[in-house]
């Protein structure tokens, strides 16, 4: 219905090409309508952006700060620390801290004592040998200032027959325990 009308205001434009050109640029309704798409999806990206990133997000960096909380409290701490074996060992935490061992922590040479910390009845493994050639056996990838050892031209392997652990460019013997 109508479809002469229609038909006749549609041919209109084309009618007077020339005065219309000119005056003013028309953009092509496709153009519009992928402008419009365009703007409708960065729009909606915008929107369920703003209600899809959690608060905390970017606090401290290109991660959610509440992260950070939630993994520190769903673990808890395997080491218990130089402090506590001060309550019941705090000559050996002197004997240690006065020679070349200072630096290194308890549990390094012990492995995780926390649990002995808490109750003495559980003691921590034993430490052998094996824990000073962790460190000391001579290794091209170690820094120049640790002291190392070739173990087989070294003098034996029961280090602990010369080299007391907590002090150990002291021999057994040689201090009170
Ligand atoms: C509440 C007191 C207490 C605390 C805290 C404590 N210890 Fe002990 N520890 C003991 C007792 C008691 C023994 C058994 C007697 C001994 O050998 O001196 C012991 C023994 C040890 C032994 C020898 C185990 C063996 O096989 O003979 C090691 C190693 C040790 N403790 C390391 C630690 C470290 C490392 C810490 C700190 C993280 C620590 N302890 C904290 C009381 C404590
Ligand atoms: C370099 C490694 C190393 C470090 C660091 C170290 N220990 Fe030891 N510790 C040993 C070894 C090895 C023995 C076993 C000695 C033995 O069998 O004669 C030992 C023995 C012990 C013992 C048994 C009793 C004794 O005096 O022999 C206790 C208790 C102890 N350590 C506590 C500590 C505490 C507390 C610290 C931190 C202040 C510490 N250790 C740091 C290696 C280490
Ligand atoms: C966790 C690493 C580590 C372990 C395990 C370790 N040491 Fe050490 N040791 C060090 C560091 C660090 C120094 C200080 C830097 C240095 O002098 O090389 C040191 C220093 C020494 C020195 C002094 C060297 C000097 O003339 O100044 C001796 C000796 C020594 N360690 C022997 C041992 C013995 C024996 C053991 C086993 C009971 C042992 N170390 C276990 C890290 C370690
Ligand atoms: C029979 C005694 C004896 C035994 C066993 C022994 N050492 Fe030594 N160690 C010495 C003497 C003495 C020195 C110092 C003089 C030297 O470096 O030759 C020394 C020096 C060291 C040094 C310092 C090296 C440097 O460059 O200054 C380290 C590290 C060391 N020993 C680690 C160990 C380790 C680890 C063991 C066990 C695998 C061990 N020692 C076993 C006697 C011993």
């Amino acid at each position: 219905m109508g479809g002469g009308v229609e038909l006749a205001t549609l041919a209109q434009p084309a009618a007077k090409p020339t005065s219309g050109n000119m005056r003013r640029f028309k953009l092509p309704p496709q153009i519009i309508r992928l402008v419009l798409l365009a703007a409708a999806i960065v729009g909606s990206y915008l929107i369920a952006r703003t209600f899809l990133t959690p608060p905390s997000f970017g606090a401290y960096g290109w991660y959610r700060g509440n992260a950070l909380g939630e993994i520190a409290n769903s673990r808890d701490p395997l080491f218990a620390g130089k402090q506590a074996c001060d309550e019941c060992h705090s000559d050996l935490l002197h004997q240690l801290a006065s020679n070349a061992h200072k630096t290194l922590s308890c549990e390094g040479c012990h492995g995780v004592c926390s649990e002995h910390a808490a109750n003495p009845d559980i003691l921590p493994v034993k430490a052998t040998g094996s824990h000073c050639i962790r460190c000391h056996e001579a290794d091209i990838s170690r820094p120049k200032w640790l002291k190392q050892i070739v173990v087989k031209d070294h003098y034996g392997v029961n280090c602990k027959e010369c080299h007391l652990p907590h002090q150990p460019t002291k021999e057994p013997g040689t201090t009170a325990k």
